[in-house]
């Protein structure tokens, strides 16, 4: 195992009557913006609950943050906390409201273009705040400190992250889960699931309590994730989903032990240029680059094929051919689709894809950074059609 620094601050509210605490762990004098996205809390009871929850605070909002939120969308947020003041923010919502949220945070505190934030990775001191209220199980970015961030102009899709950005607070209730469409349930799935793959799917490096808690995870995944589309009010199931999809990346999988994250890379572009949900391109992604990884993360594949599918029998090709099979299989089961060609996307794209990585420098990706350009296009050729 490697050595490692593990550090998690946020904490969480979890289950049924839960967002009633907010009240508590935001100090009465603050004043508090809350960000939120179209309109779904509207619709489900969510923005109500928040709203009486903090009645004795004095609240302002900010509605509108959009799927894959945008820094164009998000500086008018930033405009307000500073001509208003604002103390605390209180994401509700997804992903991308809360890591909207943690943009904001850190641009309203930051001297200078914050778009260095995530293009020029410009140093942190500094951030507001923030809780977040969770919707959508998917992204870990409640109890994560990373960010994803559309520039729409220029059509950039990055990353960022910094300590600051921990939510102080997360409330997690399944309940608030039960809204949501068969499409963004399948999404959350297939996110969270290649959130564990990213860090367990390397190779060995002797970490047994890592690689069996992330085999525990998949493996409730792909019981749990079925069962929430086909009994939807089931609580029991969106409370697995969801604590699942929060353990998926906070940050304990992941310790001591390689990632790859080459797959999020490659999808990070596809959305940029082709407008995908950012789950829909991980599942096009993920079964080929680990096809065409096969003998880097050969030992990982066979313990994922015999452990998560219980694939003991054949010889060790057939048995990783069967294992990214069963993989695109249980992706397809949750309704997203594993191929580009799926979303109209033909083999001109590859080009236009690679040309965005060499654009971002993701020119050596992976766990042994040796994801070039060259392997990038061989995993985005198969990506392409069956
Ligand atoms: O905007 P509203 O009206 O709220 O509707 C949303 C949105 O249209 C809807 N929704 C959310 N909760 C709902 C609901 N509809 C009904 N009932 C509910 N309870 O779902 C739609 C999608 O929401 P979004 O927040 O975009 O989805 P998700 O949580 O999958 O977030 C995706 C974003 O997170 C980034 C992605 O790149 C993408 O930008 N990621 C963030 C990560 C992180 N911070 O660690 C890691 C991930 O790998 C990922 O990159
Ligand atoms: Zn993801």
């Amino acid at each position: 195992m490697h050595n490692f620094t593990f550090y998690n601050p946020t904490k969480i509210l979890f289950g049924n009557g839960q967002i009633a605490g907010i009240a508590q762990e935001i100090p009465l004098n603050q004043r508090v913006l809350i960000t939120y996205g179209g309109g779904s809390i509207k619709q489900n009871g969510v923005y109500a609950e928040v709203m009486a929850a903090l009645a004795g605070h004095s609240v302002f909002e900010f509605a509108g943050i959009e799927p894959n939120p945008t820094y164009e969308t998000l500086m008018d947020a930033v405009q307000i906390v500073k001509d208003q003041h604002i103390d605390f923010l209180l994401a509700v919502g997804g992903g991308s409201v809360i890591d909207g949220t943690k943009f904001i945070a850190a641009a309203a505190r930051f001297e200078g273009e914050p778009w260095d934030l995530l293009a020029k990775h410009a140093p942190i001191a500094d951030a507001l705040p923030f809780g977040t209220v969770l919707t959508l199980p998917a992204t870990g970015s409640e109890m994560n400190s990373y960010a994803v961030v559309t520039r729409r102009a220029s059509q950039d899709k990055l990353a960022f992250g910094h300590p600051l950005l921990y939510p102080r607070f997360s409330v997690l209730d399944p309940n608030k889960t039960m809204t949501l469409p068969p499409r963004q349930i399948g999404n959350g799935v297939v996110d969270a699931f290649t959130h564990i793959m990213e860090q367990y799917l390397t190779y060995p490096v002797n970490a047994p309590v890592q690689d069996r808690f992330a085999e525990g995870l998949l493996l409730t995944l792909i019981e749990e994730g079925p069962k929430a589309l086909a009994t939807p009010e089931n609580y029991e199931v969106r409370a697995n989903v969801m604590w699942c999809a929060t353990l998926a990346l906070n940050g304990l999988i992941g310790a001591g032990v390689p990632s790859d994250w080459a797959t999020h890379m490659i999808g990070h572009e596809i959305t940029a240029q082709y407008g995908l949900d950012h789950a829909q391109t991980l599942a096009i992604v993920l079964p080929n680059t680990l096809d065409v990884r096969r003998t880097e993360k050969r030992a990982k594949l066979l313990q994922y094929a015999k452990r998560v599918w219980g694939l003991s029998s054949g010889d060790e090709e057939q048995r990783i051919d069967a294992a990214i099979a069963k993989t695109s299989e249980f992706f397809e089961q949750m309704g997203v689709k594993t191929w580009l060609s799926s979303y109209g996307i033909g083999a001109e794209a590859v080009d236009n894809i690679l040309q965005q990585l060499e654009r971002h420098g993701l020119t050596a990706l992976g766990e042994h950074q040796d994801v070039t350009l060259a392997t990038s296009r061989k995993i985005l050729e198969q990506c392409v059609a069956a």
